[in-house]
């Protein structure tokens, strides 16, 4: 597969809490759009995570923004098993960012599991440098304490996190 040049027949799936959304995470949708013709980014219904910050339409509505220049990527939701959903869909390929290498170990794992339940393979791609420290969760504890966060998140999760914090009156 050469840079820029789509892998024909390929409908990507990019699957994530998106609590909120970061530049990290669309550095890698838009690399995605960028090899495959359809690519689906799909926010997970996770109970483990039980008060995530934002709702799913919050979080789907932010990936929407955020990606409406890119034609060939759509949003959803799951609820379940990410190697249902795949076979649901039809989609070929799963997607996920590496940050760090102690990402690996979970992701392996995860990668393992989900090709034996659907025979879906699982694609890497490496988060740009920049980015290599950016999480959600790290995202939500600094601008909760105040911290600029600017850098680090589209715009219009900027906007969507501003409002929250007036909605729960933290500064
Ligand atoms: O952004 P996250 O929270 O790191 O994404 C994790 C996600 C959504 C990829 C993972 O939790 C997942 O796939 N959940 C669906 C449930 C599932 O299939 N679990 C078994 C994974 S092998």
């Amino acid at each position: 597969m050469r840079n820029g040049t789509p892998v024909p027949q390929s409908h990507a799936i990019y699957p994530g809490s998106f609590d909120p959304p970061t530049n990290g995470h669309l550095d890698v949708i838009a690399r995605s759009s960028a090899i495959f013709p359809i690519v689906t980014v799909a926010v997970v219904v996770n109970p483990q995570k039980r008060s995530p910050l934002f709702t799913l339409d919050e979080r789907e509505e932010m990936l929407r923004r955020c990606t409406k220049e890119l034609s060939n990527v759509r949003v959803d939701h799951f609820r379940g098993l990410l190697a249902d959903y795949v076979r649901r869909i039809g989609a070929d390929v799963i997607v996920k960012g590496l940050r760090v290498v102690s990402d690996f170990e979970n992701e392996m794992a995860a990668a393992h599991m989900n090709r034996s339940l659907s025979n879906v393979d699982t694609m890497f791609l490496m988060s740009d440098s920049s980015y290599s420290f950016v999480s959600s969760s790290l995202i939500k504890e600094v601008f909760l304490q105040g911290g600029d966060i600017a850098r680090y998140v589209p715009d219009v999760v900027l906007e969507f996190m501003q409002q929250k914090r007036q909605t729960h009156g933290r500064k």
